[in-house]
């Protein structure tokens, strides 16, 4: 049976969740935004708008749809009122985080609900296994800065039923992105690939072979559109961090996913990246 996504309702308004949101009000949907962090919320509409005015700048976007923009997203503070036709979560990187408020988010929708998670790199079917119905969960994996990127990656776990994969194939599509979509194993395609583009660049500086200066300025010259440092930043460093040290678990400890402690020091620092005004760069 067909699912009609008309309610789209986002948890977490980091890094991601924020943009993500304006994306899909940008498609024309009523979206409301949650997160414990009421600061966050705040923070959030803030960026939002700021995207929105370099958007008009720039001749992308129009003043009306700036507008209308900002009216299809409610925040929201109150977990009971997460609902709606499709749940986009997009809360930190950690199991057991996702499963305790994916179990919540269960009880307090109707079945026909589709749980989407934008997780980077954890097995859909290991979320779907501590739910009671775990056909209606799928990745919906967006790329930084969501509001831009058009790549989406729509995961199938195990358990995940056709017609919630063909609902999101034409929500993405109806959103302006490109969905492609895959079967699950530890960080899909793209961060399984691209974390040795981290994790490499790391070992690097552990060697001492270049400062990371030069390894961005490098691979930029050699044509990638931002270093791995600089990306690392965008990205947050604690987030980027958790997706390796997941991949490295999924695949039993294989070396080559190895995380690094010289990024690990940056996380218990507290050097996140762009969102805490440092990182491996200041802002
Ligand atoms: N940052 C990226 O470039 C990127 C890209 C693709 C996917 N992802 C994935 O998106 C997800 C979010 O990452 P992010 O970078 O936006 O993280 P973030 O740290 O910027 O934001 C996470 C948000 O989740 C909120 N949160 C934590 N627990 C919560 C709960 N129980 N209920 C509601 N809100 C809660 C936090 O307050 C925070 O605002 C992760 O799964 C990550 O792997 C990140």
């Amino acid at each position: 049976m067909k699912v009609p996504i008309e309610k789209v309702a986002i948890v977490g308004a980091g890094t991601m969740g924020r943009d993500i949101a304006q994306a899909v009000a940008m498609g024309g949907y009523k979206v409301t935004l949650y997160d414990i962090n009421e600061s966050i919320l705040k923070k959030a509409l803030d960026l939002i708008t700021e995207n929105l005015d370099v958007g008009v700048v720039k001749g992308k976007v129009s003043r009306q749809m700036k507008e209308n923009t900002l009216n299809n997203i409610v925040v929201i503070d109150e977990i009971m009122n997460v609902t709606g036709d499709l749940i986009i979560e997009a809360v930190v990187e950690d199991l057991q985080i996702k499963t305790d408020l994916i179990l919540k988010l269960e009880t307090i929708n109707r079945d026909h609900t589709i749980i989407a998670t934008n997780t980077s790199s954890i097995p859909i079917t290991r979320i779907a296994s501590h739910l009671k119905r775990p056909g209606q969960i799928a990745g919906l994996h967006f790329f930084n800065p969501a509001h831009i990127m058009k790549l989406v990656e729509i995961v199938s776990g195990s358990e995940t039923g056709p017609e919630v994969i063909e609902a999101l194939r034409e929500f993405s599509k109806n959103i302006g992105k490109t969905p492609v979509t895959v079967n699950d194993s530890p960080g899909f395609i793209v961060n399984r690939v691209a974390r040795h583009y981290y994790v490499e660049s790391l070992k690097i500086l552990e060697e001492q072979a270049t400062d990371h200066q030069v390894v961005d300025s490098l691979l930029e010259n050699f044509g990638f559109r931002m270093g791995p440092f600089r990306l690392m930043d965008l990205i947050g460093v604690d987030t980027n961090f958790a997706v390796t040290k997941s991949i490295f678990e999924s695949f039993h400890f294989d070396p080559k996913f190895q995380p690094s402690r010289i990024q690990q020091q940056k996380v218990e620092a507290g050097h996140h990246g762009r969102k805490t005004g440092k990182g491996f760069y200041e802002y």
